[in-house]
C-alpha cells in the first residue's frame, strides 16, 4: 500500500481557517495539516517577491511534513505566487506533489453567482492589483463585468480580533457603499479574501438584499472532491485518519482565540519557524 500524508492548508495567518472549516465539514476523513505564517501577516500590501518567497518557505515547510497535496488558503498567495511556484519551483521540488489555490476555483464557478452578469471582487490591496479576478473571470465568462475593491483595513481588524466591534462598521460599509457606487448593477460580491467571512455579519448588514454575497469554504471543498474524483493517484496520497495538526509561526493568544472560536474540537498549537 502507498504511504499517504495529511493535506497541507496555508494561509498568512487566520484567515485559511474558514477554508480549513469547510473542508472538516466536507471532507473530513482525511488528516490536515494547517500553516498560518501569522509572524509575517499580512501578506495583501507586500511585493510579488516577498509574497512569493514566504509562499514557497510555508509550502517546502509543509513537503518536509510529507504533504503531497497542499491548498494556498490564501488569496494573496494563491494571486502572486501560485503560478510561479506551480511552473518554475515544482518541477525542481517534486513534480508529483501539487499545490493548489482558491482563486480558480471561484472564477470558473462565476457565472453561477450574478444573474444580471455585474460582479464585485472584495480583496486585500494585492490580490485586488494582481488583477487575478477579472483576468480569470473573462477566460471563462467574457460577457461579467468585474469591479475589485480593496479593503487593506479589513484584515487588521480581524488579526487583532475587531471583526465584532462596533468601529468595524464604518470601515465595512465605506467599501461596500464604494464598491456598489461603483457598479450599481452587481447583484453578487465574491469574498476574495479567507480572512472576510469573519466579517460576514458586518458585511450582510450593509449589503442590500438582493445582493449574494459568497464566501470561499464551501467553494474550495467541493473543489478539491471533484479535483481527487478527476485525480484518483493524489487522493490515495492523503492520509484518511481525521487527524486535524495546528501550526503558525508566531503562537500567540489571539491564535488560539481564533482556533477555539471557529472549530469545536480540542486544539493544540504548535509553533513553527519557516526559516
Ligand atoms: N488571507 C489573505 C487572503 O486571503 C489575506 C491576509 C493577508 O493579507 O495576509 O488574501
Amino acid at each position: 500500500m502507498k504511504q499517504a500524508f495529511p493535506i497541507g492548508v496555508f494561509d498568512s495567518g487566520f484567515g485559511g481557517l474558514t477554508v480549513l472549516k469547510e473542508l472538516l465539514k466536507s471532507l473530513p476523513q482525511y488528516d490536515y495539516i494547517y500553516l498560518g505564517d501569522n509572524a509575517r501577516a499580512p501578506y495583501g500590501p507586500r511585493s510579488f517577491d516577498v509574497v512569493h518567497k514566504y509562499t514557497l518557505q510555508a509550502v517546502n515547510w509543509l513537503f518536509d511534513k510529507g504533504c503531497r497535496v497542499v491548498i494556498l488558503a490564501c488569496n494573496t498567495a494563491s494571486a502572486k505566487a501560485l503560478r510561479t511556484i506551480q511552473q518554475r519551483d515544482l518541477p525542481l521540488i517534486d513534480p508529483t506533489r501539487r499545490v493548489l489555490g482558491v482563486i480558480r476555483p471561484v472564477t470558473e464557478s462565476a457565472g453561477v453567482y450574478t444573474k444580471n452578469r455585474h460582479l464585485g471582487i472584495l480583496g486585500t490591496e494585492g490580490t485586488v492589483q494582481s488583477g487575478s479576478y477579472p483576468i480569470e473571470i473573462k477566460k471563462f465568462f467574457p460577457d461579467i463585468i468585474v469591479t475589485q475593491e480593496a479593503c487593506p483595513i479589513w484584515v487588521p481588524l480581524v488579526e487583532n480580533h475587531e471583526h465584532e466591534s462596533e468601529g468595524t462598521d464604518f470601515f465595512v460599509k465605506r467599501h461596500i457603499d464604494h464598491i456598489l457606487s461603483v457598479d450599481p448593477s452587481i447583484d453578487a460580491l465574491i469574498l476574495a479574501c479567507t480572512h472576510y467571512p469573519l466579517l460576514i455579519n458586518k458585511i450582510r448588514k450593509y449589503t442590500p438584499q438582493h445582493i449574494s454575497v459568497i464566501s470561499q469554504g464551501e467553494i474550495v471543498a467541493k473543489s478539491l472532491s471533484d479535483y481527487f474524483l478527476r485525480h484518483p493517484d493524489k487522493e490515495e496520497m492523503c492520509s484518511q485518519n481525521g487527524k486535524r495538526y495546528f501550526n503558525t509561526t508566531d503562537l500567540t493568544a489571539s491564535f488560539d482565540r481564533m482556533t477555539r472560536l471557529l472549530f469545536d474540537i480540542p486544539i493544540q498549537i504548535e509553533q513553527v519557524n519557516l526559516l
